[in-house]
């Protein structure tokens, strides 16, 4: 099916909301943000631009803190045809999921309505649909909503006939969800809604101008079904780069490295190397530059780039961040997270859960879960 956008819509403009401390991300987030974390080594954030250029968009507005604008800047992201422009929240003062979108207000204009999305899912969205079903009610928002197994975690949302939002629960207590409908983390707003935001101060657009949005029956919904991925939880990353892997995998070819075995679905990135007897996948993703000593066996686990893994160490379930080395004879057990430039020494056996901040080493083995700062 083919569809336009309503052809009162000649410039249309996203905002990304990217601003967020990610804590529960952390501490692999201590020294990126989350919008820069590789999914299938491509950064959240490229993924997003090719689907927003894919969708007609002409103009990205990111929303970011100073910290963030940095490491965006320093990534130098094909930027897809976008033109890309910052809006910074103050020191010291993040403005929330709403705060942002004000300090964009002369930036997006009042001309026509505009997209806003969380700059941490990675999704497939007819932004053209969701866009269409905005302008053709008298919504001052529309969200993209999908269907999840468990919502409670969410913004749940319960419609009328017409689209109309008639209720938004933002995390009902467990069992108390209406639908098992919740907000994607996508918007269209009209321009209007600028005037329901305090400017210059934190304000959250789920607990505070939904709510509202909803008691003045202008809040609408469009439910989608395509991939739908939030990757705020460490378990919820290795399953996004799960599921992308598994459908790369239909049409990648099988990789292969002299005297090791690879088990598909893996993605490598450029210059790595694998080292004799060593077993790579299912599901692992290799960053730039990554060594695989001899006889290493890793499986279910995201490598960020030029990290070394040590000759018979096996890695399961794990994320380990940029530049990290791990001695030999290592074990790094399910749900470990090895932060940037972290060094395990030899012989070490982490735990399950076991998580360490950036530029730490360890050199014994750990067998309690814990954060190591
Ligand atoms: P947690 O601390 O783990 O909850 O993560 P978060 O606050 O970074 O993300 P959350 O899912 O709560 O926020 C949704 C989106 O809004 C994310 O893309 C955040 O980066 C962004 N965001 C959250 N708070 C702010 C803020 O204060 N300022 C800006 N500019 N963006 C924000």
């Amino acid at each position: 099916m083919f569809y336009c956008y309503s052809s009162k819509v000649t410039y249309l403009k996203a905002v990304i909301l990217a601003g967020g401390f990610a804590t529960r991300l952390r501490p692999l987030s201590c020294s990126r943000p989350k919008t820069l974390f590789p999914i299938v080594n491509k950064p959240l954030l490229q993924w997003i631009f090719e689907e927003l250029a894919n969708n007609d968009v002409k103009e990205v507005i990111l929303a970011v803190n100073a910290l963030t604008q940095f490491h965006i800047k320093q990534q130098k992201l094909p930027k897809c045809g976008l033109k890309i422009k910052y809006v910074i929240d103050p020191p010291k003062m993040p403005l929330g999921t709403a705060g942002p979108i004000k300090n964009a207000e002369k930036l997006v204009g009042h001309d026509e309505p505009f997209i806003v999305l969380n700059g941490d899912i990675l999704t497939i969205i007819n932004y053209k649909q969701l866009f269409n079903t905005h302008v053709n009610t008298d919504a001052l928002a529309t969200i993209a909503l999908c269907k999840v197994d468990n919502p409670c975690r969410y913004g749940v949302v319960e419609l009328e006939k017409d689209k109309r939002v008639k209720r938004f629960i933002e995390k009902p207590p467990e069992g108390q969800a209406p639908t098992n409908l919740i907000n994607a983390g996508a918007y269209v707003l009209s321009p209007k809604v600028f005037d329901y935001i305090p400017k210059g101060k934190p304000c959250s657009i789920e607990r505070e101008i939904f709510p509202l949005l909803t008691k003045e029956h202008k809040l609408f919904g469009h439910t989608f079904n395509d991939l739908w991925m939030d990757i705020g939880k460490p378990e919820e990353y290795l399953l996004t780069n799960k599921i992308i892997l598994d459908g790369l995998a239909l049409n990648k070819k099988i990789k292969t490295f002299k005297g090791a075995k690879v088990e598909m679905p893996i993605a490598i990135d450029k210059h790595v190397t694998v080292g004799k007897k060593t077993i790579v996948g299912p599901y692992v993703t290799l960053g730039r530059n990554v060594v695989l000593r001899d006889n290493v066996q890793i499986y279910n686990s995201i490598v960020f780039p030029d990290v070394e893994i040590g000759d018979n160490s096996i890695v399961n379930g794990a994320i380990i961040g940029e530049g990290a080395i791990i001695g030999k004879n290592v074990r790094v057990n399910n749900g470990c997270i090895i932060s940037d430039q972290v060094k395990i020494r030899d012989n070490v056996n982490l735990t399950e859960d076991f998580a360490i901040c950036p530029a730490k080493e360890v050199s014994e083995t750990i067998l309690k879960r814990n954060i190591i700062c």
